[in-house]
Formats: structure tokens, C-alpha cells, sequence
């Protein structure tokens, strides 16, 4: 599928028919990848692996402008070329994913829900003014980008090459106006699990993340720079998470910071209902999916807060968890708020406990896919 040329690797392209064609990328064009001549794959300590902190060998690149997208290009993980007027830095045109690679039990990779990635990104796109990515252009970058560091993909339990595609304004000048250039960047890295046990969040009632209107269902970099400052604090107050309120009184649970949550009131699965302000998360979809076959009783609606206290003062409150791509599903232990510490059950045979299984068996090649979550990478 390769050939050498003049120091460069030609990919010939190979067609991915489910992904549609898009007029503003030609496919055609072969992908041009320059390989490292110093990997640092060596260096990982596979045994301890963190999350997020080391980078593989390469990078996938795409440049938008003149109203088309090129074909890609992946180089060595590298600096970026442009200068300080660099237009995603001072007005925050920037977008991105998270997704994870996964070593298949049978030693293949394959990646977990792509292509809604592709169609979350440019969603979170459209609403800061990105030009769409064409679909394959994504699935064929990650695809690409993952079989040149295939080695980088780890094969511990609970281990995967956690992926960050992203795009930005990169433009050069200070105008207060939308980029004329974009970027599409991927960086890949081997990791962990974000949170390894249960983690105490606080409840949020100063700071906002999102407002009705404004761009908190988007993955805009922006939300996550805004959230810092209450993430310290709360880390600071002994917690490892915020769990955001509503932007009004802060009377109704939005979601956490680095994920989607659920509470689970006797036997009922409740998580907040997605709005303008709360990201689609693709684990959370997972989940309530497979909980819905399980036969669990799941609702999608408002959750007060006032109601989640009152449940755990009861003693109804049998489990709450965060989820996400980073996170996975993290429990909760207990939650903080107005001074006041909330104890949650952690239960062994609980729902986190068999969702996490369920999926990480998907996940890991080990169950059958029954969803179609699984893109099989060609290696
Ligand atoms: C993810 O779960 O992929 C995220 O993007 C959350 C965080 C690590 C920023």
C-alpha cells in the first residue's frame, strides 16, 4: 500500500465508500508521509502509562484555503510553522475530538466510533465558523496516521492510543474576522485511564460553563480553558472534578468537566437531557444504548440538584458516574456541595461496573460488535 519516493512514502489511496464523497477534497491525491528517523517509541514506559502526556513519532496535517481542503500529509510531530499572529490564539477558532485506538484481541487496531466523531467535529465546527472537514479526510488521516504508529498502539489492559484530531483558524493576522486557512491536525497518545479510581466531584455554583446560545455542546478549546480556574479551586478543596450547574440559579446538573454524567436513583439510570449547553458525548450515547437493551430504565431529562441530594439523604441514591472518551466511566464516590459532603455508593456489581466491561470487551475486540462501533484500522 506504500512506496517509497525520493525519501517520501506515497499511500495510494484506498476507497472508503461508506464516508461519501465530498467536491471540496480530492481523494485522488496521494498522501504524502515522512517518516521519523528517530522514534522515540523507546522511551515509553509502557508499565506507567499516564494520560496524555507523551506523544507518538508522527502528526497528520490538512490545510484549508482558497475553499478546498488538501489531501493530508503526515510528518514527525513537529512545531508549527506559523507566526505569533497565529489567528486561533487570539480569537479561539479551534475544535477538537477525542477518541481512542484500541489493540484488538486478535493484535489489529481498531477505533471506536470514528466516523461520529467526524460528524461531532464538524458540528462543533459550524457553530465557531470552521469550514467543514470532508468525512473521509478524517477516517482516512486517523486511519493513516495510526498505521504508521502502529507500534505506539499500547496492548496493557485498559490501555489505547488515545487521538486528537483538531482544527483551528491558522491564519496570520489580528482582525477580529473568521481565519481564510484552517489546519486539521491529529496527534496521537499512548495512554491510560484518565481518572484509576473513584473520584469526588464538587458542585458547581459560582462559575458557568455554558450558556443557552453559546457554544457548550461544541468542543471549542475555549470551554476547556474556561473551566480551569473552577477545576483548581475544586482540586484545591480536595475534589478532582467540578460537576457544572446550570447557568441561571444553578439549581439543575449540567455535566462534569471532562465528561457527561449519571446518577442512578433506585433502579433508574438518569442523566441530564442534552442541550445547547451540554456535549453529546459518545460514551454517554454508548451507554444509555446499552443500558436500554439491558432493560434498564433510563431517563434523559433536568436533574436537580436538590432532587440528587435529597436521593442520597434517602439513601436512593445508588450510584453515580462520570462518562467520556478520557474517562471512560469513572465513579463517583461522593460529591461536595455548600460545605456539605455527599457519599455515593460504589457497588462491585453495579451499572458502572457492567457498562465499563461490556464496552471495554467491545472495545478490545473480545465481544461482537453488535452496534457497528468498531473501524477496523488496515495495518
Ligand atoms: C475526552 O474525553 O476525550 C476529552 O476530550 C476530555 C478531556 C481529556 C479534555
Amino acid at each position: 500500500m506504500e512506496r517509497i519516493i525520493k525519501g517520501f512514502t506515497l499511500q495510494k489511496y484506498v476507497p472508503l465508500r461508506r464516508f461519501g464523497a465530498d467536491v471540496k477534497h480530492n481523494p485522488l491525491l496521494p498522501m504524502k508521509i515522512i517518516r521519523t528517523t528517530q522514534s522515540r517509541l523507546s522511551q515509553v514506559d509502557f508499565a506507567n502509562l499516564g494520560f496524555g502526556s507523551g506523544l507518538a513519532d508522527h502528526a497528520f496535517y490538512a490545510e484549508f484555503a482558497d475553499g478546498s481542503w488538501d489531501e493530508g500529509r503526515i510528518e514527525p510531530y513537529g512545531p508549527l510553522k506559523q507566526g505569533l499572529a497565529l489567528h486561533a490564539l487570539h480569537y479561539g477558532q479551534a475544535v477538537f475530538e477525542g477518541q481512542k485506538a484500541y489493540r484488538q484481541a486478535d493484535g489489529g487496531i481498531a477505533i471506536f466510533r470514528p466516523l461520529d466523531n467526524a460528524k461531532r467535529l464538524n458540528r462543533s465546527g459550524e457553530r465557531m465558523m470552521i469550514p467543514a472537514l470532508p468525512e473521509r479526510l478524517f477516517i482516512d488521516g486517523l486511519d493513516a496516521l495510526i498505521a504508521v504508529d502502529q507500534e505506539w498502539v499500547p496492548r496493557g489492559a485498559n490501555q489505547s492510543l488515545y487521538l486528537r484530531p483538531f482544527l483551528f483558524g491558522s491564519s496570520e493576522f489580528i482582525t477580529a474576522r473568521p481565519s481564510e486557512e484552517y489546519t486539521f491536525g491529529i496527534v496521537t497518545s499512548p495512554s491510560g485511564e484518565l481518572y484509576t479510581k473513584p473520584v469526588r466531584v464538587k458542585v458547581e455554583r459560582h462559575f458557568t460553563r455554558a450558556t443557552s446560545g453559546g457554544v457548550g455542546f461544541a468542543k471549542a478549546a475555549g470551554n476547556y480553558g474556561g473551566a480551569f480556574l473552577a477545576t483548581r479551586e475544586a482540586v484545591q478543596q480536595g475534589y478532582q472534578q467540578v460537576l457544572w450547574t446550570d447557568h441561571h440559579n444553578h439549581d439543575y446538573f449540567e455535566e462534569a468537566g471532562t465528561m457527561n454524567v449519571a446518577f442512578v436513583v433506585r433502579e433508574t439510570l438518569i442523566t441530564p437531557a442534552l442541550s445547547d449547553r451540554i456535549l453529546a458525548g459518545l460514551t454517554r450515547d454508548s451507554i444509555l444504548t446499552l443500558c436500554r437493551e439491558w432493560g434498564i430504565a433510563v431517563e434523559e431529562r433536568p436533574i436537580a440538584v436538590a432532587e440528587i441530594v435529597d436521593a442520597a439523604k434517602a439513601g436512593e441514591l445508588n450510584e453515580a458516574f462520570g462518562m467520556g472518551t478520557a474517562a471512560v466511566v469513572s465513579p463517583i464516590e461522593a460529591f461536595g456541595m455548600d460545605d456539605e459532603l455527599h457519599q455515593v455508593p460504589v457497588p462491585e456489581d453495579g451499572i458502572a461496573v457492567r457498562v465499563r466491561a461490556a464496552l471495554a470487551d467491545i472495545r478490545y475486540g473480545r465481544a461482537e460488535d453488535r452496534h457497528g462501533w468498531m473501524h477496523r484500522v488496515a495495518l
